[in-house]
């Protein structure tokens, strides 16, 4: 099925197409897990496996044998060499590589769509739990086609939030140390899961009530903003303003706690 693009393209078949890529690379990443991959180091704490390399092939020839003039952004590629298109892709073969290297089984794929520069489509799939979080916009969002909404508490007293670190944790003071304890003394629980796709959407289904983070990437984030948002989160940058998924911080909460969230993320702003 190859499409041209300079016409809007029906969201559902959009979403059946990342779906079936979704789901292809997860069969991928769990058949490395029987298998054993190779793992190589990006730095000294970042590493990048055959797992990652090979569901990422997988997504990207799914998204190209349907629609051939999309250009594709994934994380292990960078951008392949498509002309300019209304559609952009924007793909984590695995999300949780740290996670997936140790046998820790929480990870997943992230798979979102942009038109005109607007995300449009969000699907990330955890294959050890068989979990499909979907949303087209204006569609509301889904766990395993079951409506998925956003958690309704209001204060951080009973809250469970979760956030991350990023790789260069080591050689920077930003690297969220500061927030990470300020919040920790002021909320029913703190994870740190490992996995920013997963969170976004655990905050979607009201597992979580807010997830903050510096400096992840756009495929961290791309499909998992259109999933919080259809199921009614807030998501912007720390000042409050409205979230980009090429900057690099990332509020997302329930709403009811946002500004509580942001006030504490204002309390100091981080050097270097
Ligand atoms: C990482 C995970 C992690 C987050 C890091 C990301 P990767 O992605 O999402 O939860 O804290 O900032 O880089 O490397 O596993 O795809
Ligand atoms: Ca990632
Ligand atoms: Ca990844």
């Amino acid at each position: 099925m190859a499409l041209l693009d300079n016409r809007d393209i029906p969201l559902d078949i959009l979403i059946s197409v990342a779906i079936d890529a979704a789901q292809q690379a997860g069969a991928v990443l769990v058949g490395f897990t029987r298998t054993g991959f190779r793992i190589e180091h990006k730095q000294i704490i970042n590493l990048v496996t055959d797992a990652d390399r090979q569901a990422e092939q997988c997504i990207i020839d799914v998204i190209h044998d349907a629609f051939p003039t999309h250009r594709v952004l994934a994380e292990e590629r960078g951008l392949t060499e498509q002309p300019p298109s209304r559609y952009q892709w924007v793909i984590d073969p695995l999300d949780g590589t740290t996670n997936f290297a140790h046998g820790f089984p929480n990870y997943c794929v992230s798979i979102g769509v942009e038109r005109d520069g607007h995300g449009i489509i969000g699907v990330v799939y955890d294959p050890t739990r068989d979990e499909l979080f979907t949303a087209q916009i204006g569609q509301g969002a889904h766990l395993n086609g079951t409506p998925i909404a956003v958690s309704k508490t209001g204060h951080l007293d009973h809250a469970l939030l979760v956030t991350g670190f990023a790789y260069d944790i080591r050689e920077t003071s930003n690297n969220n140390l500061n927030h990470f304890a300020r919040f920790a003394l002021k909320v029913q629980g703190l994870r740190r899961t490992g996995t920013a796709a997963l969170d976004l959407c655990y905050v979607a289904a009201g597992r979580f009530d807010g997830f903050w983070e510096v400096k992840l990437s756009p495929w961290d984030m791309a499909a998992g903003v259109v999933i919080l948002r259809e199921a009614g989160g807030a998501v912007t940058d720390f000042k409050g303003n409205p979230h980009s998924i090429y900057g690099q911080e990332l509020v997302a909460s329930n709403g009811p706690i946002h500004q509580l969230m942001l006030d504490l993320l204002q309390e100091d702003i981080p050097h270097g």
